[in-house]
């Protein structure tokens, strides 16, 4: 253990939660591990972490290292949200007073409104005020723990405007302590333009497939496609189709799928070998038995279900049981989940999904970035893996979840790089 680099001690955790184990998605009871110990530190040189033992075998190992006092706090992994649409413009309050008045989202969508509100909004809008509205909303997820985050363009819908979102995440990227991976939604809707002339449904498909797919890739501004596939939205043989098209040009499938109503979606994406299949709270048990025996993540977002009312919620318990793997995420967007607070959404896990604060944890770490190809690469606090690491005011790792709705989260560091920090 030479010191030839700079080497940053963490120690002094009350509790260190590693998430360690395999590189790769963690499927049934290997969920319940969380590699949770007590007196363990952090050992960082450049953006890798070089140990993860004793305090006192890593003061021995680095005499000349600096050291970061945990304060007898909760050390862990740095969350990965998955699932977020964090590039739009305001707020669609209106819409949640509309549910509650018994107004169903979709037909909220049908009148014009929901996504068709947040693409006008959108596209009245300078890149700039977008980036900064993107930027402080990126800058709240990252206070609650969150060092690696998934954002989907979806809120374009033209050719112009979904590579002008996915141009802002670029940059964003490479301004922020954060890690992002972009995610292409040009199917997130039929735009209304489209929507309501013959044939035009097909001519958005045709134009995804052969004009927004190619200059993405061109541009290298995404890894994954998305397409909401539920019925009223985008047909099971139209995502296949699309999928098809987008894989052809280097983006990896990723579904919302089965969402309000079951259509099929889990199918295909067990079918496609899609990265995740997300949402799954209308899923079949046919859906559910090929996803669990699939590599494809199943991505729960528990916050939309709870923000829509509906009174129901993906069927975890079954899903882990059955041998698949599971992610939480927020699915963060301005219609069915204004969510900024990571934690909350482990608190969901447990108390409305019925996981164990273990499985929440693999969930919002290993499981998210497995979501993203990147379970080699970040989620769990072990030799090799990148820096991202946060502290949590809490003695145990069952108390993140526990305190529900609270800022705990003192500090995260991304690839080694102080993200903020709170004394
Ligand atoms: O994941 N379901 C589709 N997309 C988002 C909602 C988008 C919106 O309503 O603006 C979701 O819930
Ligand atoms: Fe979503």
């Amino acid at each position: 253990m030479g010191e030839a680099v700079p080497t940053t001690l963490f120690l002094n955790a009350a509790q260190t939660v590693t998430c360690a184990g395999p590189g790769r998605a963690r499927r049934g009871a290997e969920m319940a591990e969380a590699g949770v110990v007590a007196g363990a530190g952090v050992a960082v040189q450049g953006e890798r972490i070089v140990a993860v033992a004793p305090d006192d075998a890593l003061r021995r190992a680095y005499p000349n290292a600096a050291a970061i006092d945990c304060g007898r706090r909760l050390l862990a992994p740095g969350f990965v949200d998955s699932h977020t649409h964090a590039v739009f413009g305001g707020a669609r309050f209106a819409e949640q007073e509309l549910r509650a008045s018994g107004v169903p989202y979709m037909d909220i969508a049908r009148r014009g409104g929901g996504i068709h509100s947040s693409v006008r909004d959108l596209r009245a809008r300078s890149d700039d005020e977008l980036l900064t509205l993107t930027e402080a909303r990126l800058g709240k997820l990252a206070a609650g723990g969150v060092t690696t985050i998934e954002v989907k363009s979806g809120y374009g819908l033209s050719v112009h405007d979904e590579l002008r979102t996915l141009r802002i995440i670029a940059r964003l990227a490479g301004g922020g302590p954060w890690r992002l991976v972009a995610t292409c939604l040009g199917a997130h809707e039929i735009p209304l333009e489209y929507r309501h002339r013959p044939g035009g449904r097909e001519a958005w498909i045709e134009t995804l497939c052969t004009e927004l797919y190619p200059q993405v890739a061109a541009e290298q501004l995404a890894a994954f496609a998305d397409v909401f596939c539920e019925p009223g939205v985008f047909t099971v043989d139209e995502a296949r189709r699309l999928l098809t098209a987008a894989r052809g040009y280097g983006l990896l499938p990723k579904l919302h799928a089965d969402e309000l109503h079951d259509g099929g979606a889990a199918l295909l994406a067990a079918e496609l070998g899609a990265a995740s299949a997300d949402h799954l709270a209308a899923i079949s048990p046919a859906g559910m038995s090929a996803l669990a025996a699939s590599d494809t993540v199943a991505t729960l977002l528990p916050a939309t279900m709870l923000f829509l009312g509906t009174g129901r919620q993906a069927p975890a318990r079954p899903l882990i049981e059955a041998g698949g793997a599971v992610a939480l995420a927020s699915d963060f967007n301005p219609g069915t989940s204004p969510l900024q607070s990571f934690p909350l959404v482990l608190t969901l896990g447990v108390s409305q999904l019925r996981m164990s604060a273990a499985e929440a944890w693999i969930a919002g770490t290993v499981n998210g970035a497995a979501a993203l190809g990147l379970a080699a690469v970040t989620g769990q606090l072990a030799v090799g893996y990148r820096a991202d690491l946060a502290i949590h005011d809490v003695d145990d790792y069952r108390e993140l979840p526990y305190w529900f709705g609270e800022r705990l989260c003192t500090g995260s560091w991304m690839d080694g790089r102080a993200c903020h920090v709170t004394p």
